[in-house]
């Protein structure tokens, strides 16, 4: 599904994403994981189209989007969520899932004169996808709501009712746990597992090695800016390399 061969980015010389190769196969979830200041994040953004790799090449479903704009990419179904989540907080839960379908005939000046019929009849139908994901998401109850009223956990459920507005194929995750009560990481564990079972690749950053360990396989290790190893959940977490890496490079 995605294909990321010789990656780097680097800001002002400095290489946050070094020569990162690697393959998401359809249908997987893969983790990623490393130390603050591995990359994690840099390299989403690489592959999001928010930057422009400095080198290296990137394959979404075949077609290379290493140049292409973050809108592109996000039509082609690779979606992000945020390591801190971004709704519109002055808008509702609701109209926040319902504002992501690009190019809405509303969204044309003259079509809300001229075509309001058309114009009615897709927002119907935006609105109802949008309340069968919040449905899905538990989040039904608070569609009224404001964004900014809601809880950060709630927020992380948003995100990722953003996410699946979107029709993607693949999500990064970008620490769908961080901040999130135990409660809510269970929910966001069974979500994130029934959107895969539909047919949605997941690649998820994320410290919370439980999470990590229960979803994920392939499981790959970022430090320093590389990809240490790829390996199963169990390979990772007996790898003394990874250990070393989270303790800062200490010989064990
Ligand atoms: N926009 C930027 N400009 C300069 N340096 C950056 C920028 N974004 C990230 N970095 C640096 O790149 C490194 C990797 O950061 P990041 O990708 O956020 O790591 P992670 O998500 O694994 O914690 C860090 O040293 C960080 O300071
Ligand atoms: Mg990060």
């Amino acid at each position: 599904m995605l294909e990321v061969s010789h990656l780097c980015k680097a800001f002002r010389g400095f290489k946050a994403v070094e020569d990162v190769s690697f393959l998401l196969r359809a249908g997987t979830i893969t983790g990623l994981i490393g130390p603050n200041g591995a990359g994690k994040t840099t390299l989403f953004d690489t592959l999001a189209g928010r930057y422009r790799p400095t080198s290296g090449e990137i394959s979404f479903l075949g077609r290379r989007i290493d140049t292409a704009p973050p809108y592109r990419i996000f039509r082609e179904g690779l979606v992000r969520t945020f390591q801190i989540p971004r709704p519109f907080p002055a808008m509702t839960v609701l109209e926040n899932v319902m504002l992501v379908p690009a190019g809405q005939a509303g969204e044309r000046f003259w079509n809300n004169w001229f075509s309001r019929r058309a114009v009615r009849m897709e927002e119907v139908a935006c609105r109802a996808q949008a309340l069968e994901i919040l449905n899905f998401m538990d989040l039904s109850t608070l569609a009224g709501e404001f964004a900014g009223n809601l809880s950060g956990g709630q927020q992380k459920l948003l995100e990722l009712a953003r996410a699946l507005m979107a029709s993607p194929r693949l999500i990064l995750l970008d620490e769908p746990g961080a901040g999130v009560n135990p409660t809510l990481l269970g929910t966001i564990m069974d979500k994130l597992r029934e959107i895969n079972a539909r047919g949605v690749t997941l690649l998820i950053i994320e410290h919370n090695m439980d999470l990590i360990m229960t979803l994920c396989n392939p499981v790959l290790v970022m430090a320093q800016g590389r990809l240490l190893l790829e390996g199963t959940p169990a390979q990772v977490r007996s790898d003394a390399r990874v250990l070393d890496a989270y303790l800062g490079g200490v010989p064990a």
